[in-house]
């Protein structure tokens, strides 16, 4: 456990998984994506016609979970998935299964696997309260609503989706309110993380930032 971890925590949108991109390039760590082993539960879950509520099937669909990352791409049983995991929708079923504690325990040891040497920042709701509680740096990401809706319709509109900023906004407020509500590993600030607001930030400066607390750190 002394390969070095840096998580990085919040709600929705708000930037944690560019932010934990840029800062692993930097670093040449390795990078965990938390939210996608939990929408790729939800999302195989959903395929194979269980009840998302049913919280002992849904841990089995998790623990026998076909996943593979590779050149930026994931595949679930064979099949690329890469759109279909980011979708809004997929986000919602995430939410929904990630609420059961014995799919959080199945996705435990799948989480701890990726950290390897040189390093490893690792982006999700849990990581430096549940999962990588000796983090070295841990980091609360946030931004308001109203920037975090404003980032995903942008996102979508890039991709030729349409969608509406205040249907966006709704839909990441109920997911939050869920996340920070549940019972099993709430979203909620470690004890010794460090707070970041980067709605009035551009990408590079909540980059450097932390590089710089990392690097007071070590
Ligand atoms: O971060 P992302 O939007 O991909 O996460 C999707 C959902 O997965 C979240 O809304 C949350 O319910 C769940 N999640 C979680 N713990 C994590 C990462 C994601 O509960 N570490």
């Amino acid at each position: 456990a002394d390969v070095p971890v840096i998580t990085i925590d919040g709600p929705t949108a708000s930037g944690k998984g560019t932010l934990a991109d840029e800062v692993a390039h930097e670093l040449g760590y390795w990078i965990l994506d938390s939210g996608a082993l939990y929408r790729a539960t939800g999302l195989a879950a959903s395929r194979a016609g269980i009840d998302l509520d049913d919280a002992q099937a849904v841990a089995a669909v998790a623990r026998g979970l076909d996943l593979h990352f590779r050149k930026g791409r994931a595949t679930l049983a064979g099949e690329d998935v890469t759109e279909a995991l980011r979708a809004e929708a997929t986000g919602l079923m995430a939410s929904q299964v990630a609420a059961h504690q014995p799919v959080r325990d199945a996705l435990q040891q799948l989480q701890l696997d990726f950290r390897r040497a040189p390093g490893l920042v690792a982006d999700g709701r849990d990581m430096g309260t549940a999962i990588f509680p000796d983090a070295g740096l841990k980091v609360f990401l946030t931004a308001s609503a109203a920037t975090r809706a404003e980032r995903r319709h942008k996102q979508l509109i890039s991709k030729g989706i349409s969608a509406s900023i205040e249907g966006l906004r709704a839909d990441l407020e109920a997911r939050d309110a869920r996340d920070k509500s549940r019972s099993a590993s709430p979203l909620k600030p470690a004890a010794d993380a460090l707070s970041l607001d980067n709605s009035a930030q551009t990408i590079e400066e909540s980059r450097d930032l932390l590089l710089r607390w990392w690097a007071e750190r070590g």
